[in-house]
């Protein structure tokens, strides 16, 4: 069987989870989701980032010491995930010690190998970034707090390894995704690599873990947290379940921490002698009314309340349909609305509803048999056919909000498919087993099971509804076979979950 292993980022517990955490947590759901009804393994990894800085200073402005502030705040992100449905595999706090006993190990044996060294180096250091920045940097960039400093500290020898990822960049083009992000890593690797200060003074920051050779530091957060990719799935300790998982698909991240994952992390692996990620996908950001979405304007979406005021598979299915992947997306109260009213409530929840009502009317509320099939039948199941392929290749190619629109056209076929055959006109003259009404509504419910089958991975609560009012509980996703609602069998009861938002 073949395996699929997808990560969010871990995100910092510094603060209550935004509508940026949950697109990327969605994403990686509905990807896991996908690949396991395409019937693969899957291991859908997340957690989250409890050392350093911002964690540290987010703990002093609440007058608690930080284990107690990471205890609490891991809480909200564990019930956002649950209120949105994510289904992970596994958890990972980088306080936890499966993580950080693996981490020292790895500082150690860098440091016995040389590729951890201490240096007195004097620079200029962001306190926003937790880290040295050149004075280009300083030019170009937006920091607010520049101190100048000067320090021991240790290295990780991370310039030794600029050449060979440059290497690995060219050769592998699936590795950075999309080709705009690459080059952008590319372009920024034309530079000479530094070495990577990999520690901080406990004077300055105690909340972190302690480095093995020297007690008076801790490690920087992103060489502690950037690990935890591998420590989840056993690395150092359980080799079976590392080689089973290692290396992962795909690591998903917003565009901002790319240049970690890019560069810092594969070469940290390549010191540790490890094979380095398939896939590093970098997508855009979720701004608001077209400008970025911060905590100083006060613009930022709370998934929550939507999900409180909309539902949980809507807010999912805007946020998977409405972003192209790499690029980014605008959220508008009236885009989701329009977006909702549109493919919900019409083109799929209308039809929920056209469908089911005739068959509980002159079908007594069970499937009905088809007759032979004529042109119009025969053109709905072709298309009914080759969407599932469609789609599953849509996905393999990260295009979810394609995959989607491509599902969503099947739903408006049926509904126009039910226009041209009219089967509320000629169920008056016909409604025996076999006839063209018939034949029409045992057609549409079972292309809708597709659809909805199809759906699935982005709305899975509403769904199930669905598939229980078409009687289509357990019907696995074939691709060949259409027709599989059995005539006979009984529909569910309810109407579709999708009722129409109504704007006053
Ligand atoms: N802790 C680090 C990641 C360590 S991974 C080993 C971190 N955490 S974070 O909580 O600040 O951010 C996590 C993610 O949220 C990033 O991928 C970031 O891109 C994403 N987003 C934050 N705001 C966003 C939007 N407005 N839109 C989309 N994603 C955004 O960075």
């Amino acid at each position: 069987m073949s395996k699929f292993y997808i990560t969010t980022p871990l995100y910092y517990v510094n603060d209550k989870p935004h509508i940026g955490h949950a697109y990327t947590t969605i994403l990686a759901d509905v990807l896991a989701r996908y690949h396991r009804i395409m019937g693969e393994e899957v291991h859908f990894l997340t957690g989250t980032d409890e050392h350093g800085q911002k964690v540290q200073e987010a703990a002093a402005n609440r007058n608690v010491d930080p284990k107690t502030h990471v205890d609490e705040f891991v809480v909200r992100f564990k019930e956002l995930w649950e209120k949105l449905h994510i289904n992970y595999d596994d958890f990972i706090r980088t306080t936890e010690p499966r993580h950080t006993d693996r981490v020292k190990e790895l500082l150690t044996t860098l440091y016995e190998k040389g590729e951890i060294y201490a240096d007195e180096y004097e620079g200029l250091y962001s306190v926003s970034e937790e880290r040295f920045v050149t004075e280009k940097e300083v030019e170009e960039g937006d920091f607010r707090q520049i101190k100048k400093l000067k320090e021991k500290n240790y290295f990780f020898k991370m310039s030794k390894y600029q050449d060979a990822l440059i290497d690995h960049i060219e050769n592998h083009p699936e590795f950075i995704k999309p080709e705009t992000r690459k080059n952008e890593i590319l372009g920024f690797l034309r530079n000479p690599l530094n070495d990577l200060c990999i520690s901080r003074p406990k004077s300055r920051l105690s909340w972190g873990i302690e480095m093995p050779f020297d007690k008076d530091y801790v490690t920087y957060v992103w060489f502690d947290a950037l690990l935890n990719y591998i420590t989840a799935i056993g690395w150092g300790k359980d080799e079976t379940t590392f080689q089973n998982w290692w290396p992962v698909n795909y690591h998903l991240m917003g565009k901002d921490i790319l240049t970690t994952h890019a560069v810092y992390w594969p070469t940290m692996l390549m010191a540790a002698g490890l094979p380095l990620p398939k896939s590093i996908l970098a997508h855009g950001w979720w701004m608001n009314e077209e400008s970025k979405m911060s905590k100083s304007l006060g613009n930022v979406v709370n998934p929550l309340e939507l999900i409180d005021d909309y539902g949980v598979d809507s807010v999912r299915f805007f946020l998977m349909r409405d972003m192209v992947l790499g690029m980014d997306a605008n959220f508008t109260m009236e885009s989701f609305i329009k977006r909702y009213n549109a493919d919900l409530a019409n083109d799929y929840g209308n039809l929920v509803n056209r469908v089911t009502m005739l068959i509980q009317k002159h079908f007594d509320g069970k499937i009905p048999e088809s007759g032979d099939y004529n042109e119009i039948d025969l053109e709905l199941i072709a298309q009914a056919k080759i969407t599932p392929k469609s789609v599953s290749k849509l996905i393999q190619e990260l295009k979810i909000h394609d995959a989607l629109e491509t599902t969503l056209s099947l739903l408006r076929k049926i509904n126009r498919y039910l226009e041209a055959k009219a089967p509320w006109k000629s169920i008056k003259e016909d409604s025996t087993p076999g006839s063209s009404a018939a034949t029409t509504l045992a057609l549409s419910a079972d292309v809708l099971r597709i659809g909805s089958q199809l759906l699935n991975p982005v709305m899975p609560e509403k769904t199930t509804a669905i598939l229980k009012i078409l009687g289509a509980g357990n019907i696995p996703l074939n691709e060949t076979n259409i027709v599989l609602l059995t005539p006979g069998s009984v529909l569910g009861e309810g109407k579709s979950p999708f009722p129409r938002i109504i704007i006053e």
